[in-house]
């Protein structure tokens, strides 16, 4: 299979502008809105703390151009749809003989051909991963440098990389990643984790951080209520970070 059905799209979205100068008056240049696309697997709370901070108007200049679930029966789905946000149901194959070569840009699956069509199509300026567990290739990667950021349960380093995180109080943690980070949290007896939003790059779970906060391990926590309360965390940090890449696009 090629890309080429999807390069035959003549058809344009058009972006939504909105005005920067006062009320009643005409911006000199108008500007566009930050065009998101959200990527989930699961219950998309995530995605939802996204349309309700653009509903409440807590994030300007902002809206959701696409959400695509590499899961049909992701609840996540059901909340954009809910919404009127326009979400589609992407397959994850990785079959043998599914990969080729695209030439100068490494390998993609024929999945991640599908989906930078779908982005490039939506226009799409920034990637959310909000709870998407599907991991992005290089070649994926280096079509959207920057443009692509990931919630991930537990506490990154500043620049990402490396196995120790040092807390506030200064204690040394080890760096949880990849998944179950909340129950490798829990496992390693340690007194406080977190969540982290961080730039993708290549190496899963290692990209520079954005923002992120910790969240105290109580006494009797199980994986359910410590991951609810870090997603209680996410909930306004992926908020936070969409506005940060905003100011910085
Ligand atoms: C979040 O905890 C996120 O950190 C992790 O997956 C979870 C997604 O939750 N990557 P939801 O689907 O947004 O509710």
């Amino acid at each position: 299979m090629s890309g080429d059905i999807y390069e035959s799209f003549a058809w344009e979205i058009p972006r939504k502008r909105h005005a920067s100068g006062k009320p009643g008056e005409m911006p000199e240049t108008p500007q566009h809105s930050l065009r998101l696309g959200v990527l989930i697997s699961g219950s998309g709370s995530n995605l939802q703390a996204l349309i309700d901070a653009i509903e409440n108007k807590q994030l300007t200049e902002v809206e959701i151009a696409l959400v695509v679930s590499n899961n049909a029966n992701a609840y996540g789905v059901q909340r954009a749809l809910k919404h009127n946000v326009p979400v589609i149901y992407v397959p994850w194959v990785r079959l043998a003989g599914a990969q080729f070569t695209v030439p100068q840009k490494g390998e993609m699956s024929e999945s991640e051909v599908k989906l930078t069509a779908l982005l490039q199509l939506f226009k799409v300026d920034l990637i959310v991963l909000a709870g998407w567990m599907r991991i992005l290739s290089t070649a994926f990667l280096e079509q959207f440098p920057r443009q692509v950021i990931n919630l991930h349960p537990a506490l990154l380093p500043d620049d990402g990389t490396g196995h120790i995180y040092t807390t506030q109080d200064g204690s040394q943690i080890p760096v949880f990643r990849g998944l179950h980070a909340v129950k490798q949290a829990l496992d390693a007896g340690v007194k406080v984790t977190g969540s982290t939003v961080h730039y993708v790059t290549p190496e899963v779970d290692a990209g520079p951080v954005i923002c992120r906060e910790e969240v105290a391990i109580v006494p009797g926590d199980t994986e359910e209520s410590l991951h609810e309360r870090i997603k209680a965390i996410e909930h306004r940090l992926i908020v936070e970070a969409v506005r940060m890449c905003k100011s910085n696009i």
